[in-house]
């Protein structure tokens, strides 16, 4: 039997849904409760595969990743932050913008642990508030943006959301990048709709699959566009 410790709860803005933050015997891992998705595990500390690709390869794709200007959407426990700053140098900077101000506390706290407390790097920047919003305000800001808000464009969180994969947040997203920038999306899934979208929008795509764990078992889908 699985024993678990509820550790914190937290309302999701503009749903009627919330996270729940659990400690396992060896492992974190965040629900989402409420309706519609309610009882649906939203993220485990012990599968970041497919988080830590989304971190390091824009980044390990860019020119100059020594100073870059990162953009992570979605700050979760924390892995693709971890791995963006792994992958550039002293000079970087890399935000990251977190929707609920509770994950944030999480990952200040105990949660932290699992990905190395990236927030702590003193390269990091945290932008409390919606990415979108953040994107649509930022005009060649970033050289490699990463999101990861949802569960992909088919989200299961927040319909709000839905705005980051259609054809306007694609392009403000584009319009967010530097020249010679690349932009990474997580999925839990292919989607041939989006990819094509984001092809629509003039952007060369590469679709990666990455395992969630290891080198076996589910896969999970990025797609790294640039130009
Ligand atoms: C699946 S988790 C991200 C996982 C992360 N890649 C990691 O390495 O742990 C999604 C995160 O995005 C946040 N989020 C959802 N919608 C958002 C938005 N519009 N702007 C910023 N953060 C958002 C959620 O609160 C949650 O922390």
């Amino acid at each position: 039997m699985r024993h678990w410790t509820l550790l914190g709860e937290a309302a999701i803005p503009g749903t009627e849904q919330s996270l729940a933050l659990y400690r396992g015997k060896d492992d974190f891992f965040i629900k989402l409760t409420g309706k519609p998705s309610g009882g649906q595990e939203l993220m485990n500390s012990r599968k970041h595969g497919s988080e830590d690709a989304l971190g390091a390869l824009p980044c390990q794709r860019l020119r100059n990743p020594d100073n870059a200007r990162v953009l992570i959407g979605g700050l979760g426990m924390g892995f693709t932050l971890a791995a963006a700053l792994e992958a550039v140098g002293p000079e970087a900077v890399v935000t990251v913008a977190e929707l609920i101000p509770e994950v944030v506390e999480w990952n200040r706290g105990p949660l932290g642990e699992c990905s190395g407390r990236p927030l702590d790097d003193p390269r990091t920047r945290i932008y409390l508030g919606d990415v979108a919003k953040l994107l649509r305000r930022s005009p060649q800001c970033f050289d490699a943006i990463a999101l990861d808000v949802d569960n992909g464009p088919e989200g299961l969180t927040r319909n709000s959301n839905d705005w980051l994969y259609s054809y306007t947040g694609i392009a403000a997203a584009q319009k967010a990048l530097r020249p010679g920038g690349v932009l990474a999306y997580w999925s839990a899934g292919p989607d041939r709709d989006f990819r094509d979208a984001l092809r629509c929008c003039g952007l060369e795509v590469e679709e990666v699959m990455v395992y969630a764990h290891g080198k076996k078992g589910a896969r999970h889908t990025l797609w790294l566009a640039t130009g």
